[in-house]
């Protein structure tokens, strides 16, 4: 491992492009190989074991490419497989948490709305999340099944988007939640809709920040920042055929991107 090998960030598909940004933006000079397991999307309704095997697939690809850290930017395969991960891997990692601690500092009802996929809220380690705030503050989880798919679309702004974004706030609204945790990464890319149908007195927030600030303390505490004095490079790969997230990412990512396939590194 050496300060200028590049950081591997990957997720399900394109949600963790909404963690990228946030540490291209706060690390301009790292660079940055990003996966979308766009072949597998999404992870939500996936067993526990078929995603610790994507993500050990993932994790040997970012080996061949020599990456000095990995970034799960996914609270799914967070949820589902880092346990495993930190024990198969020797490398420094950086994993998400939803933010429920800002919220928790943050509400003034007392009440946090939090959304995620129902993978996640049935593990166990958002179970111990919970329980760190549960003498605090009243946690209520909300499973959001069909979002993900809508932003692997690109839908991000359609009739049936909105309705399913409705579907999910307004119960955690009349609950007198005035915080909205986004507890997934592809969630972050729909905050326009959600602030807009929550109202503007609900605050909506995310982790995708606070995991680029993480990954800097971990990168210094290694002694792994990158020395560069030029603006790093940022590659895309998908394991999906034929370029098809290509026109996803590009949206989300703001400029023309064309994904290299994922070759599968075989682990013995
Ligand atoms: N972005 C993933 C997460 O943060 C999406 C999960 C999925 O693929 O279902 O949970």
């Amino acid at each position: 491992m050496h300060s200028d090998h590049p950081i591997g960030v990957f997720d399900s598909g394109v949600g963790g492009l909404s963690v990228l940004r946030e540490i291209h933006h706060l690390l301009p000079r790292e660079d940055l190989i990003y996966v979308a397991d766009s072949a597998h999307a999404p992870y939500g309704d996936k067993s526990k074991e078929f995603i610790l095997e994507r993500s050990t697939a993932i994790f040997e690809f970012f080996l061949s490419h020599k990456v000095k850290t990995v970034v799960v930017a996914c609270n799914t395969a967070t949820a589902a497989a880092v346990k495993e991960l930190r024990g198969i891997y020797n490398l420094p990692m950086v994993a998400m948490e939803p933010a429920v601690k800002p919220a928790a500092e943050q509400t003034q009802t007392g009440i946090i709305g939090v959304l995620a996929t129902s993978r996640t809220i049935n593990s166990n380690n958002f179970q111990v999340l919970f329980a760190r705030f549960a003498d605090q503050v009243q946690v209520i989880p909300q499973a959001c099944p069909g979002l993900v798919d809508q932003v692997e679309q690109g839908y991000l702004d359609s009739a049936e988007t909105r309705a399913l974004v409705a579907q999910y706030v307004q119960p955690l609204l009349a609950q007198n939640a005035d915080i909205l945790v986004l507890g997934c990464t592809h969630y972050p890319f729909l905050k326009p809709i959600i602030q807009e149908i929550a109202g503007a007195t609900i605050k909506v927030i995310d982790s995708g920040a606070a995991i680029a600030r993480r990954l800097h303390h971990l990168l210094h505490h290694h002694g792994l920042s990158s020395e560069s004095q030029q603006t790093g490079s940022v590659q895309f790969y998908s394991s999906a055929e034929n370029g098809i997230a290509d026109g996803v990412i590009s949206e989300l990512w703001g400029s023309h991107i064309k994904t290299e396939k994922m070759t599968e590194v075989v682990s013995v």
